[in-house]
């Protein structure tokens, strides 16, 4: 897999939690270009894959912006980045994917962030003002002081824009159910923050029409009675087969394993970040076979030529033939 070095360009403290990082090039040179919802694999050297959403404007070619909450309870992939990444350090990334774009087929764009979710949407809102396209931006947090890039949210949406402050009590912030009562003519959503926020949008705007409402997780939505569910049900999982349909090599995954792990056991690298299915990074292609879908990312349609490698199985006596 393809590696970059990025070298930090700037740190600052943009909220009591969250710090804005900079990124340059060693050689201040370009970099690869990135589209609007894309995002960045950092490995970091406490062993950590962590993604990061990039939030600056995706013309510009010789840096990458992230912003980083940092997350006491975390698996400390922020913490490392808060408390041991200075500027002119070096760390590896993957170059930018995307698994979060921006949709051809809206003719309205309606941004719903939640705190640190405001990264992707900024670099959509840049996109979208550039082309004169119709964009309005819903920006949750809990104050005026805990608000990353607030002077950069009113400078670029102008009159486009609300902020809700909740004073950390969700019921004293965005109505969802009003904001999203109706769905406007050609208006697609799309989501970032917290888990309870992104659970409440999509029952909110749950009668929107299919393949409008878009979202990216930063951690699993699943309540901890899903997550029990999801062990108990990993408790009678059995081995299958892939096939590989480019080499034609045909691969047994244990039950104790995941497709991702009997890959890498095979030398095939597939991006990868959560390992729990819901950063929709390591998605691949399927031609044939049932698949247990067990992620968070994939709509219906995904599913049926998609699956992420990290979680999903095969449905019991099926075989599923994957595009690599
Ligand atoms: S590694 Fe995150 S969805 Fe598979």
């Amino acid at each position: 897999m393809d590696t970059l070095t990025l070298k930090v360009q700037e740190i600052e403290q943009l909220t009591s939690s969250i710090k804005k990082f900079v990124f340059q090039a060693p050689n201040a040179a370009d970099l690869p270009s990135f589209s609007a919802g894309a995002h960045i694999d950092l490995q970091l050297e406490n062993g950590l894959i962590k993604s990061y959403s990039l939030a600056n404007d995706p013309s510009e070619t010789n840096r990458y912006v992230t912003a980083i909450l940092r997350e006491a309870d975390g698996a400390g992939g922020s913490i490392y980045m808060h408390d041991e990444v200075s500027v002119g350090d070096e760390l590896t990334a993957t170059p930018p994917q995307n698994s979060f774009e921006i949709s051809d087929d809206a003719s309205q764009h309606i941004f719903l962030a939640g705190g640190i979710g405001i990264t992707p949407l900024l670099a959509m809102g840049y996109t979208l003002v550039a082309k004169g396209k119709d964009c309005h931006l819903h920006y949750c947090s809990k104050s005026v002081e805990e608000t990353a890039f607030m002077d950069e949210v009113k400078a670029l949406f102008g009159d486009n824009h609300t902020f809700y402050h909740d004073g950390g009590n969700p019921a004293n912030g965005i109505d969802l159910t009003e904001t999203f009562s109706a769905q406007p003519d050609g208006a697609h959503v799309y989501i970032c923050g917290p888990a309870g926020l992104l659970n409440a949008a999509r029952e909110a705007t749950s009668h929107w029409r299919d393949g409008s409402v878009h979202f990216e997780l930063f951690s699993s939505a699943k309540t901890e009675e899903e997550k029990a569910a999801d062990a108990a049900q990993a408790e009678g999982d059995g081995a299958f087969e892939i096939e590989l349909a480019q080499s034609g090599k045909t691969l047994t995954v244990p039950a104790d394993k995941s497709i991702l792990q009997v890959l890498w056991d095979n030398d095939i690298e597939v991006l990868h970040a959560c390992e729990e299915g819901w950063c929709g990074n390591c998605v691949v292609d399927y031609l044939s076979g049932g698949v247990d879908h067990r992620d968070e990312v994939l709509d219906d349609t995904d599913r049926e030529t998609k699956i992420q490698v990290c979680i999903s199985r095969a449905l019991p006596g099926e075989k599923i033939v994957l595009d690599l």
